[in-house]
């Protein structure tokens, strides 16, 4: 991550500002070059000026205190919906390696690609949570870009997953991301995304961050169909109450969740390949 002393008051990246929180109608609006944000709600009323801080590398992608619970929350849910050594994956919008720090070691040498326009996140992920050494052994590539359109289209994934991404997305990058997933994953690959449900959806252009958006499940399931995927809702919880769906192709095996519950047990017993005990023995 670049220090702050490198951006001059005249240097700065800026975000657009936008709503830091449902309910508040706090704006802020964060540097994207040295992680210098600014929140409308904090301005000093005598001189207007935004409160302003550094946010870290942690910081940056959402709740420091729960920076651990979200990559075992997307582990555990990748590791239980089948996702093994040979798979390759595709992050979408990386951030930090909040997952990739779990996901690159479990992984076979190259089967990680990080989708991220921010390099700063990545550099400071490889610094603070992965090590060079990891990145040596097991060859993680990363993207640096906006665009879905950049990431290769002749590339090939088993699991791709797009967490924290689609509360910020306007529709139009929803749907390029699920036009490009569809695109690059396997017949029986599979796409996973968490999102906040509304009753209506943003309307919006652009990036929002930090805010939040909100999209119909109507909505999500039409771009999932419309893709070619098939759309499950998943109950898997997420600490800041977003929804989890699974958009899989043809051939991926969503028979033993069609109720949404995804779990370790119900995964060991359906799939044969998890376990060393014959089918029909029961486990204690
Ligand atoms: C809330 S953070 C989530 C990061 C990561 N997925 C995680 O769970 O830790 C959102 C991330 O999306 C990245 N991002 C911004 N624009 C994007 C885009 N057009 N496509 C994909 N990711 C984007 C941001 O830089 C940021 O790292």
């Amino acid at each position: 991550m670049a220090e702050a002393s490198q951006c001059g008051d005249d240097q700065h990246d800026w975000s657009v500002w936008g709503p830091t929180a449902a309910g508040t109608e706090a704006l802020g609006r964060i540097c994207f070059r040295c992680g210098k944000f600014q929140r409308s709600d904090l301005a000093d009323a005598a001189t207007n000026v935004p409160g302003e801080g550094i946010a870290s590398y942690r910081g940056f992608v959402g709740p420091q205190e729960r920076y651990d619970i979200v990559s075992a929350m997307t582990f555990n849910l990748l590791t239980t919906l089948g996702l093994r050594q040979h798979h390759r994956v595709l992050d979408i919008g990386c951030g930090s390696l909040r997952n990739g720090r779990l996901l690159v070691p479990y992984l076979n040498a190259g089967n990680y690609v990080g989708f991220e326009p921010n390099r700063w996140l990545v550099e400071a992920g490889i610094r603070h949570e992965m090590g060079k050494d990891l990145v040596d052994i097991k060859k993680p590539k990363f993207v640096h870009s906006t665009s879905p359109t950049d990431l290769d289209a002749s590339l090939r994934f088993d699991y791709a997953f797009a967490q924290a991404i689609f509360i910020h997305s306007p529709l139009d990058l929803v749907r390029a991301w699920i036009t490009r997933a569809a695109q690059v994953l396997e017949s029986n690959g599979v796409l996973l995304a968490s999102f906040h449900v509304g009753e209506e959806d943003y309307t919006g252009d652009g990036w929002v961050y930090p805010g939040h958006v909100y999209f119909r499940l109507d909505t999500m399931q039409r771009e999932a169909t419309n893709a070619g995927f098939r759309f499950q809702t998943l109950s898997w919880r997420h600490p800041s109450g977003l929804a989890w769906a699974v958009f899989s192709q043809r051939d991926f095996d969503t028979s033993w969740f069609a109720d949404g519950e995804v779990t370790w047990n119900k995964k060991v017993d359906i799939d044969p390949s998890y376990r060393s005990w014959p089918v029909g023995r029961p486990w204690i």
